[in-house]
């Protein structure tokens, strides 16, 4: 018995000790830790539900719940000293509540597997941070209906090929990016229906014999059922990956905006004007005002995607049920809910203060001859074939591009060189105002429909 090493975790069945850098290499406790409170939530949990299936006694129960209690304070104040030699978060909170309580803290891994309760503890992590998350996402979402109301009637001109197209209201354009978050919240609650499924009872793999009441259990935790299979339980990190991939999207979502906010603060556009606080100065050239905030939301898109990609591969080849690959799931994770809740946080707190030139908006709709498409429309309302109304709208362009004039600014007489059907109530469609508020019907630019669908985004908050 001499060489056994007592202070290794199965240490029984163990003749050598552990190698040091092994030992390192294979903690997760640097990590995991900050799911500390979840793990002691679900033994509080494992431990009451133990007691009244009668395989805990009373006193062994309550001693294990204060003991827990107690271990929650030290590590909420920073007094908890975590170790590398109890290996991860599970092992060193057990470790020091059968400190603390002795012989009940060994019985509290009656009926369990760390397996069973990791997947826990992260399930119980995730629901939290997706409350967190939406509760940013919301924010969000408000700050950009707020704007586009203000915006409603502000002129400027919509893109495609980022070529001038057709004149759009700027509130339209940013009730635009609020259809793709409201898609991204709704991703967000139904991951969350989804992981919210109790692997507890799985213990390792198989289950266990004692007699456990799991939807006890679930319902103390908030589960709304205890999960079906035992070895699905355990070896499962769809939610994980749901949750990441819910996330690439909002960052992609977010990248794009960012784009945008980046293009129209430039000198070439002047669109808008950045908030001074979510900008920063070059350390070199006196001029310059970098948009730093979307620029890095941009930039940290991509490290949100590459973290999906490392979970799908993480899990791609792991036979069921539990593998000690699934350790590696955290860290990606973490830094998914981190990244992401920062990035919402960053964009909810400057999105007010984005203020838009809207002379500068409206001029650039001006030149880019963006109602050519309402007198090709003019004409076929006049009785002209749409193929032909093209042709002669793209003449009227020429005159304006060579002589420098917008559509509304030639004359009718020049106009109606190129048709005879022109007559003089044509410039009530040449004008930008004209043309955006003929876009009435649902999902048009028109002011008076893009009122109408923000009433409709904020009666979707309130749900
Ligand atoms: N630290 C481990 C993890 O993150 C906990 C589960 C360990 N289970 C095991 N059988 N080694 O996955």
């Amino acid at each position: 018995m001499t060489n056994i090493n007592t202070e290794k975790l199965s240490s029984a069945r163990f003749a050598q000790a552990t190698d040091a850098f092994v030992e390192v290499f294979t903690a997760s406790v640097d990590f995991d830790q900050r799911m500390a409170q979840q793990d002691i939530q679900g033994s509080i949990a494992h431990a009451t539900m133990l007691a009244a299936s009668g395989i805990l006694t009373e006193q062994e129960r309550d001693a294990i719940i204060e003991g827990l209690g107690q271990i929650s304070e030290e590590i909420l104040n920073g007094e908890f000293v975590w170790s590398i030699k109890q290996e991860d978060v599970h092992m060193n909170i057990e470790a020091r509540l059968t400190d603390m309580i002795g012989i009940a803290g060994k019985k509290l891994h009656t009926g369990r597997s760390r397996n069973d309760q990791v997947a826990t503890d992260i399930r119980l992590y995730l629901r939290h941070e997706i409350e967190q998350i939406t509760a940013q996402l919301v924010r969000l979402q408000t700050a950009i209906i707020d704007l586009a109301e203000q915006n409603a009637d502000t002129i400027m001109p919509g893109f495609t090929h980022l070529q001038v197209a057709q004149p759009i209201t700027f509130g339209h354009h940013l009730m635009a990016w609020f259809e793709m978050l409201s898609r991204d919240h709704e991703r967000l609650q139904d991951c969350k229906k989804r992981l919210n499924v109790m692997p507890l009872g799985a213990a390792a793999l198989a289950g266990t014999s004692y007699p456990i009441d799991r939807h006890l259990t679930a319902q103390l935790l908030g589960f709304s059922r205890p999960s079906a299979n035992s070895l699905d339980s355990v070896s499962d990190r769809d939610f994980a990956i749901e949750f990441t991939a819910a996330a690439s999207l909002i960052m992609m979502h977010l990248s794009r905006f960012s784009e945008e906010l980046i293009l129209w603060s430039s000198a070439q556009f002047d669109f808008i004007e950045m908030p001074d606080a979510f900008c920063t100065g070059s350390s070199i050239m006196p001029q310059k005002k970098n948009p730093d905030v979307p620029e890095l939301v941009r930039g940290k898109s991509g490290r949100v995607t590459g973290h999906l990609v490392s979970l799908l591969m993480l899990m791609k080849s792991q036979p069921l049920a539990y593998n000690k690959d699934n350790q590696e799931d955290k860290e990606p994770l973490f830094d998914t809910a981190d990244t992401l809740i920062n990035c919402l946080r960053a964009y909810a707190d400057m999105v007010p203060h984005i203020a838009p030139k809207k002379a500068n908006m409206y001029n650039s709709a001006k030149r880019g001859f963006a109602t050519a498409t309402d007198l090709a429309d003019y004409l076929v309302r006049k009785g002209m074939a749409f193929r032909d109304a093209h042709e002669v709208v793209g003449l009227a362009v020429r005159l304006g591009i060579e002589s420098q004039r917008d559509l509304s600014e030639i004359s009718l007489t020049e106009l109606q060189q190129f048709s005879a059907l022109i007559t003089a109530d044509v410039f009530e469609y040449l004008t930008l105002e004209g043309s955006v508020a003929s876009r009435k019907h649902i999902g048009g630019t028109a002011p008076e429909t893009v009122r109408v669908a923000i009433e409709t985004a904020r009666e979707s908050l309130k749900l």
